[in-house]
């Protein structure tokens, strides 16, 4: 009797085990697939400014519509995400008939291994808590620049730059906006012309900046590598390039000239 108790509990247990290394091989989708309607699947493509010198990501990629959408609407080049092989082989058959089979790739793989280096826009309709798991890896892997727009559900505390809603025949849809930000924190020292001036640092939260330009407190933001900081009267707007900023134009307060920053420390 216990020989037979101890060799249940051994079955189980290894059963259970089998099931967890399973589980992490081939992992349960995070939502279920509901499609995103075309005429939305559209504007998120528009929102993004898609255009044919783009990589379009979408994440969680259901029957493949956006994907084959970027490509035939937009002369894109597309890669579908999806975690259920059915819907991967519905994509594939979908952009076949499309004719668009060369520009699009669907990978049957879990959303969180993808490496998205290549992206230039990614295209999300998951969840918020989803969207949340998945912000650290957008920022890390996503080259400054690259646009990303999620269908209904935002990002917590890393604000949107910009919201859209859409009519579908069924309901209102909400569109959020992201550029993914350079980064920017840190000690610069700036020159104007070839004279060292000022020094800044830079404190950053997503796409907001703070810190400070000599004794003065700035404001400021990123769009990608764009950048604008403002301090007292004077908007500098110009281009951060890793461990220099350019600025090309000030507003108010006159122009600068030459302003630009280097990277003191890193
Ligand atoms: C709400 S649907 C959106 C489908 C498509 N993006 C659209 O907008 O029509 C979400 C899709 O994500 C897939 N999915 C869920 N978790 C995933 C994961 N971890 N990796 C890849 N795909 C996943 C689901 O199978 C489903 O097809």
């Amino acid at each position: 009797m216990r020989t037979r108790r101890a060799l249940l509990a051994l079955v189980l247990a290894v059963g259970v085990a089998g099931c967890a290394a399973l589980r992490e091989r081939f992992p349960g989708p995070d939502i279920l697939f509901v499609a995103t309607p075309e005429a939305v699947s559209l504007e998120m493509l528009k929102v993004a400014a898609v255009t044919s010198q783009d990589v379009v990501f979408d994440l969680g990629s259901g029957d493949g519509r956006v994907v084959i959408a970027a490509a035939r609407d937009f002369g894109a080049r597309g890669v579908g995400v999806e975690i259920d092989p059915k819907l991967v082989n519905v994509s594939r058959d979908a952009a076949l008939a499309a004719g668009v089979g060369s520009r699009v790739t669907f990978l049957w793989q879990d959303l969180f291994v993808t490496d998205l280096t290549g992206a230039t826009v990614v295209t999300l309709y998951l969840r918020d808590d989803v969207n949340l798991r998945l912000r650290p890896k957008l920022l890390r892997e996503l080259a400054p620049g690259t646009r990303v727009v999620s269908h209904d559900f935002d990002m917590g505390d890393w604000e949107p730059d910009r919201v859209q809603s859409v009519r579908s025949r069924e309901r209102e849809h909400r569109l959020y906006f992201w550029v993914i930000p350079a980064r920017a924190a840190g000690m610069w020292q700036s020159r104007v012309g070839e004279a060292e001036a000022a020094s800044l640092t830079l404190t950053q939260e997503f796409q907001k900046l703070g810190g400070t330009l000599g004794a003065q407190p700035i404001t400021g933001r990123l769009r990608g590598e764009r950048v604008e900081i403002t301090a007292g009267a004077l908007t500098k707007r110009g281009m951060e390039h890793v461990d220099r900023i350019e600025v090309e134009a000030s507003a108010a307060g006159g122009a600068p000239h030459r302003w630009t920053a280097h990277r003191a420390h890193h």
